[in-house]
C-alpha cells in the first residue's frame, strides 16, 4: 500500500534524526559547545514534520477511516500517544530555547527532555509498525488512493509546498554539523 509506505518513510526519517540528536545532546551534557541551531533546527522538524505533517495524516485521514472497521481501542491508544507526545515535544523545545552552549547543567535539561522524547518516538513507531501497518493494510487497502491523494493535499495546506524537501535537506546535512562535537570535550 503506498499510504503505509509513505508513512514508513517518514518513520524512517524522524529516527535518522533521533539518532543525530542522540549525538548532539550527548556532546551538549559534556559540556561541548554544540551550536544551539542544531537543536532548533530539530525542533522545528518535530514540530512541522512529525506533528503538524505526519500526525496530522494519521489524525486527519488515517484514525477516522480506520475507527469503524479496525482492531478496538487501537486508535484511542495512539490518539493518547500523540498527546502524550506533545508534551514531551513542547518539554524539548522549552529546554533547547534555554540551552547555553558550553553549559553543563543547561546541557544535561537538555539531554534529559531529547531522550524523553526520543525514547516516545521509537516506542511509538514500534508500535505503529507492529499494529496500525498491518490494521490499515487489512482493512484500507481499498482506500489507498484516495490516503495517497489526502497526504498529498495535507502536506501542501499544512506545511505548505517545498517544506518537505527543505526538511530532508537539513536532515542530510545534520551529520557533518554534529560530528565536530562529538569527540570535544566541555571548556
Ligand atoms: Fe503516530
Ligand atoms: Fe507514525
Amino acid at each position: 500500500m503506498q499510504a503505509t509506505d509513505t508513512l514508513r518513510n517518514e518513520h524512517l526519517g524522524v529516527l535518522t534524526v533521533l539518532d543525530h540528536l542522540d549525538r548532539a545532546a550527548a556532546a551538549a551534557e559534556r559540556g561541548a559547545r554544540v551550536p544551539t541551531d542544531v537543536f532548533a533546527d530539530i525542533q522545528e522538524f518535530f514540530s512541522v514534520f512529525v506533528d503538524r505533517c505526519h500526525h496530522g495524516k494519521e489524525e486527519l485521514e488515517v484514525f477516522p477511516r480506520l475507527i469503524p472497521r479496525g482492531p478496538a481501542g487501537l486508535v484511542q491508544r495512539l490518539e493518547a500517544d500523540h498527546t502524550r507526545g506533545r508534551q514531551l515535544a513542547a518539554a524539548y523545545a522549552s529546554a533547547a530555547r534555554a540551552y547555553d552552549p558550553g553549559q553543563v547543567e543547561a546541557g544535561r535539561r537538555l539531554a534529559a527532555a531529547a531522550r524523553d522524547y526520543a525514547a516516545f518516538l521509537r516506542e511509538h513507531i514500534a508500535l505503529e509498525t507492529e499494529e496500525l501497518f498491518p490494521a490499515m493494510e487489512s482493512a484500507l487497502a481499498p482506500d489507498d488512493r484516495a490516503l495517497s491523494e489526502a497526504f498529498e493535499r495535507l502536506e501542501v495546506e499544512r506545511i505548505g509546498p517545498g517544506t518537505h524537501e527543505r526538511l530532508h535537506g537539513m536532515i542530510d546535512g545534520l551529520g557533518p554539523r554534529i560530528d565536530p562535537w562529538t569527540t570535544a570535550r566541555g571548556h
